[in-house]
């Protein structure tokens, strides 16, 4: 088959979707690689790599007009008039934007949205929302050390003991258990908190308290254990003692890191403003919701109320990071791990003599299949 890969364009994304690694497995499959001239350039992936892999270097029009085109984020409008109609793409395509779904649809494209696929065993070599958060909540207490104007770890100095950071993690999936090992190699003292029962434990061996929030009602215990395994959102009552839990948490924290969300709705609000007036100078919130939570003055923040997306503000003496796209600034790693996630997923769509072949019948298959026959095929 012939695979094109383009660069991306959207904003602060360095990603791409093939490196010189797969490059070279796709061709010793018989695939035929194009890529656009300086596509792996954010990711410290030059032309000359990717041409040693065995690709051909060309323009946007070319990748785009291949039979299979591997992307990171959605083509814009401009790039979908590049692509033929009955082409196969493949990339993070926001499942649960009908109107891009919509678009890839009247483009007469065969997509496949990675984000949708099952969190079953089979899948994890594909599961690019592990592969990617993994990287987002590493790089999530990085950036918070860097605006953070102390010491993390607890030093002992001729001139004094410095005391180590106190971190607060919200929510515990991928991203919040990264988040706590990164601290805890920093010398962090980690409390972490998250709506599902079963992460305790998880959250226990890596080091940090968990905090702590019990049900009270059947409804409560029931909302808590999630589907798929994924949050579901709480009942009022839960929500409003864990508000009042991490608002006190969150007094005694000099670091702020929160991942809570729940798939294909805003992500739940759980740092209110009184809580910002109330921490400490100088601490900081990063917030992995940005953009993603609910709407406050015309715009959607995070899982707190005054995160702005893709700004860095402070607010009341507390620093508050809005970074959309963290897995972005370790454009390399990221790059290669989703490369290998587009690898893995592609022997369930190509056969081995390199035709393409569309099993519904296969529950990974099934569930990212977007759009089809001008048709979206998925529930967004
Ligand atoms: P996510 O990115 O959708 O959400 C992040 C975290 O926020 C979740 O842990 C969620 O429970 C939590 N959250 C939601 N509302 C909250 C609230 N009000 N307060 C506190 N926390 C809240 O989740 P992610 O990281 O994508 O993981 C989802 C699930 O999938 C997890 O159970 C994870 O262990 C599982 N998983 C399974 C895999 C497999 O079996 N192949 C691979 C990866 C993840």
């Amino acid at each position: 088959m012939r695979i094109g890969v383009p660069a991306e364009t959207r904003a602060n994304e360095t990603r791409v979707a093939a490196t010189p690694e797969t490059v070279k497995k796709y061709v010793a499959q018989g695939h035929t690689v194009t890529i656009q001239a300086g596509a792996g350039a954010g990711a410290s992936f030059p032309d000359e790599a990717y041409v040693a892999a065995g690709a051909q270097v060309a323009d946007a029009a070319a990748t785009f007009g291949a039979e299979l085109v591997l992307k990171v984020q959605s083509p814009s409008v401009s790039e979908l008039a590049f692509m033929k109609r009955g082409a196969v793409l493949v990339g993070m395509l926001d499942p649960f934007n009908a109107e891009n779904a919509q678009k890839l649809a009247e483009a007469g494209l065969t997509a496949f949205a990675l984000e949708a696929a099952p969190r079953t065993t089979r899948a994890q070599s594909l599961d690019v929302l592990s592969s990617q958060a993994n990287i987002a909540g590493y790089k999530a207490v990085l950036v918070a050390a860097n605006h953070y104007p102390r010491f993390t770890p607890m030093l002992m100095t001729a001139a004094g003991t410095v005391k180590a950071a106190r971190v607060l993690i919200l929510g515990a999936g991928v991203a919040g258990l990264q988040a706590i090992a990164t601290a805890k190699r920093m010398g962090a003292v980690i409390e972490a908190s998250d709506v599902r029962p079963a992460v305790k434990e998880q959250i226990e061996s890596l080091g940090a308290k968990f905090v702590d929030v019990p049900y009270e009602t059947d409804e409560e215990r029931e909302a808590a254990q999630g589907v798929g395994g994924y949050a579901r959102p709480m009942p009022p009552s839960w929500l409003a003692r864990q508000s009042a839990l991490v608002h006190e948490r969150a007094k005694q924290a000099d670091i702020v890191i929160s991942t809570a969300l729940i798939p294909g709705r805003a992500a739940p609000t759980l740092i209110s403003m009184e809580t910002v007036q109330a921490m400490k100078p100088g601490s900081v919130l990063v917030d992995l919701a940005a953009g993603r939570g609910a709407e406050y003055e015309g715009r959607r923040g995070g899982n707190c109320p005054l995160t702005e997306a893709d700004q860095i503000v402070v607010k009341h003496g507390v620093t508050i990071v809005g970074h959309t796209n963290l897995a972005a600034m370790v454009p390399a790693d990221a790059s290669s791990l989703y490369a290998r996630n587009l690898l893995d997923f592609l022997k369930l769509i190509v056969t081995k003599e390199g035709a393409l072949n569309i099993d519904l019948a296969d529950d990974i298959v099934a569930a990212t299949l977007l759009a089809r026959d001008g048709a979206v095929t998925r529930k967004t």
